[in-house]
């Protein structure tokens, strides 16, 4: 018999609901993203986040009980994100997630997002079981963890100030394209040349994991407003691909080693910036040089989405580890914490 887990996300501007049976076989994943409602402000609102959640999740999670097939009376519990996230964002989804549970007379299960964004690869795939390394790259987290055993996390490495895909965004912004940029600078680079510009590698130290972005962000920045000062022409496209490699290149290399010294042969990316084609071709080539087995997984697992906490619900449902009605949301919360 299945275990069929109602899955809800709502951390930040995109309202998800998913069934997921035992962790791995998606039956429903309704995204509604708010992205065209933030876009007009160059970044996500979060009042106008918290209202937009308000507005879609009753939709969300119909729609996705619907796609599911099955009957309310077969759901085995209700998951939800606890954190981290937009406060308003989250309690959104929690509210929901708990009237669901008591109504139906089923487990409350909260999620971290950052297990949920790990599981969004381990699902994807048939052979990356723990122990492995994993690179978290989203908006608002870039992590190296190590993950010995399911729900066991080790936070290697994090950023000490922007995230990548942060400095994805705002580097996005700088060089006129839409936000988020994440995507829009991908497509931009693809016309470039990675090696035009040699913007700086912050590795702080030799056995450091963590990451710092904002020295790069500031001389790319600095780059263009020279350029523009001196009222030169800018290849934008390389400015992009050169950006992305001195980006990437961090990412990509601390990972890896992050395996070797834990002595773990899977690697898996994942968050928002997993969608990316040249990280992911430059993590697999790595990976490969040093045996190591990478996956990263398909687009609409990479960014928010339910599914992938319905995914981390399941080995929490089978080792019962449920919360009651009074389970809180928590802005910033350790992925230890778990
Ligand atoms: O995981 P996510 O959907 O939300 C957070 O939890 O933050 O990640 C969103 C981030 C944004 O910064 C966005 O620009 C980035 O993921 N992103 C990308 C791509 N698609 C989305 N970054 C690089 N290349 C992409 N194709
Ligand atoms: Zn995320």
């Amino acid at each position: 018999m299945s275990t069929h887990i109602l899955a809800i996300e709502s951390s930040c501007d995109e309202t998800s609901a998913a069934v997921v049976d035992d962790g791995r076989v998606i039956r429903s994943n309704v995204i509604y993203t708010q992205i065209a409602t933030h876009k007009a402000y160059g970044g996500v609102v979060p009042e106008i986040a918290s209202r937009e959640h308000l507005r879609k999740i009753s939709s969300v999670v119909k729609v996705a009980v619907a796609k599911s097939g099955l009957n309310l009376a077969e759901l085995d519990a209700v998951a939800v994100t606890k954190g981290p996230g937009l406060i308003g964002s989250l309690l959104v989804g929690l509210s929901y997630a708990k009237a669901v549970a008591e109504t139906l007379e089923i487990p409350l299960i909260g999620v971290h997002h950052l297990s949920g964004h790990l599981y969004g690869a381990v699902m994807s795939a048939e052979d990356m079981e723990p122990p492995l390394c994993a690179l978290i790259a989203s908006g608002g987290h870039s992590s190296v963890v190590y993950m010995p055993e399911h729900l066991h996390f080790e936070v290697l490495g994090e950023t000490r100030d922007d995230a990548a895909g942060e400095v994805l965004d705002k580097v996005a912004r700088s060089l006129g394209l839409p936000y988020p940029g994440g995507a829009a600078l991908e497509r931009l680079a693809a016309d470039g040349d990675p090696a035009a510009i040699d913007f700086p590698r912050a590795w702080l130290g030799p056995d450091s994991y963590d990451f710092s972005f904002s020295g790069l962000k500031s001389h790319v920045l600095n780059y263009l407003n020279r350029a523009a000062m001196k009222g030169e022409e800018v290849n934008k496209a390389d400015v992009a691909a050169s950006f992305q490699q001195a980006l990437f290149e961090v990412l990509t290399v601390k990972a890896v080693r992050a395996c070797r010294e834990k002595g773990v042969d899977r690697l898996v990316l994942s968050g928002g910036v997993a969608a990316n084609e040249t990280l992911k071709r430059m993590m697999a080539e790595h990976a490969a040089a040093e045996g190591i087995r990478f996956h990263a997984p398909p687009k609409i697992l990479c960014t928010d989405n339910a599914a992938m906490i319905g995914s981390v619900a399941y080995y929490k449902y089978l080792k019962k580890e449920f919360n009651s009605v009074s389970l809180n949301a928590t802005a910033n919360l350790p992925l230890e914490n778990e």
